[in-house]
């Protein structure tokens, strides 16, 4: 599917998302590292959505595609996931026979009306200027009864369990994202916003994981800073510290910082 261009920002376009390009060798390692980190809380939080056998399930923006593999093994054979992404060619889904996999852009395509038990995101709209309309198509995706889980990321955590050189460089590298389109504080306003389009037991929890230099959520914040920069969204490093030395503290086991905080927000369409 096309992919529209918007205006171009320091070497790479404004609202387009980046970090499927470049060292192509880094995204797939990128994509596990964040699976690795996020699944055990995300798989909780679908199995208190109570996800099970002949539930229809929409997987958005799937990525390397662990939870589709999951809610395919969990909706069993009557049941059914339908996995989109922009960039689909990293998503293994071998052996599912209950999962179509659909390429496309969520700015631009249109996703099928009132069909899914369970619509799941996670980091995916904070990237997408166009955020709040998509939210909309993903509720209309929705059957009555049916839930949605979003879980993105919010910076609520960073510069407040930590300090030094690990929040001065997290904090600095939201800056030429955020010019790039990105909102590092979605998380936080998503239960109105669901609230507000007629959802219905909404609650949400936020989560700022502390874990080792080197854990896979550590990794995951290390190759997206290297892809940063390397697609010219460079960002200064405060202080006298120097990017290569927080490589160092990213990848010691010694050290205990804070990685990608996360909103996870729930809400069901009404039944009636
Ligand atoms: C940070 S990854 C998260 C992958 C997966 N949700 C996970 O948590 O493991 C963001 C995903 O959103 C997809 N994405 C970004 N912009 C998109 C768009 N406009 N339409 C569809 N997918 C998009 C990317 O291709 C990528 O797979």
């Amino acid at each position: 599917m096309e992919v529209r261009k918007g205006s171009h920002v320091s070497g790479v376009l404004e609202g387009e998302y980046f970090f499927n390009g470049g060292n192509l060798k880094e995204i797939p390692r990128r994509l596990v590292a964040l699976e690795e980190g996020y699944d055990p809380g995300t798989v909780s939080r679908l199995e208190g959505l109570g996800v099970s056998q002949g539930w229809g399930c929409l997987e958005v923006g799937a990525g390397a595609g662990s939870i589709t593999r999951w809610l395919s093994r969990r909706v069993g054979t009557n049941g059914e996931v339908l996995a989109v992404d922009l960039d689909t060619s990293y998503l293994d889904v071998s052996g599912a026979d209950n999962v179509e996999i659909r390429q496309l852009d969520l700015r631009t395509d249109s996703l099928p009306d009132g069909r899914f038990d369970l619509v799941h995101t996670r980091f995916v709209l904070g990237h997408i200027p166009e955020r709040v309309d998509i939210l909309d198509s993903l509720v209309a995706a929705l059957r009555p009864g049916g839930w949605l889980l979003l879980e993105e990321l919010d910076s609520f955590g960073w510069g407040v369990f930590d300090s030094g050189l690990h929040a001065d460089v997290v904090l600095a590298c939201l800056a030429p994202l955020e010019r790039q389109g990105f909102a590092p504080r979605f998380g936080r306003e998503m239960p109105a916003l669901m609230r507000d389009r007629g959802l219905v037991d909404v609650s949400a929890v936020a989560e700022a994981p502390i874990v080792a230099g080197g854990s896979p959520g550590l990794e995951w914040l290390r190759i997206t800073f290297d892809q940063m920069m390397n697609h010219g969204l460079a960002f200064d490093v405060p202080g006298n510290g120097s990017y290569a030395e927080w490589r160092r503290l990213a990848d010691d086991p010694e050290q205990l910082l804070v990685g990608v905080p996360i909103v996870a927000a729930r809400g069901q369409r009404p039944i009636s």
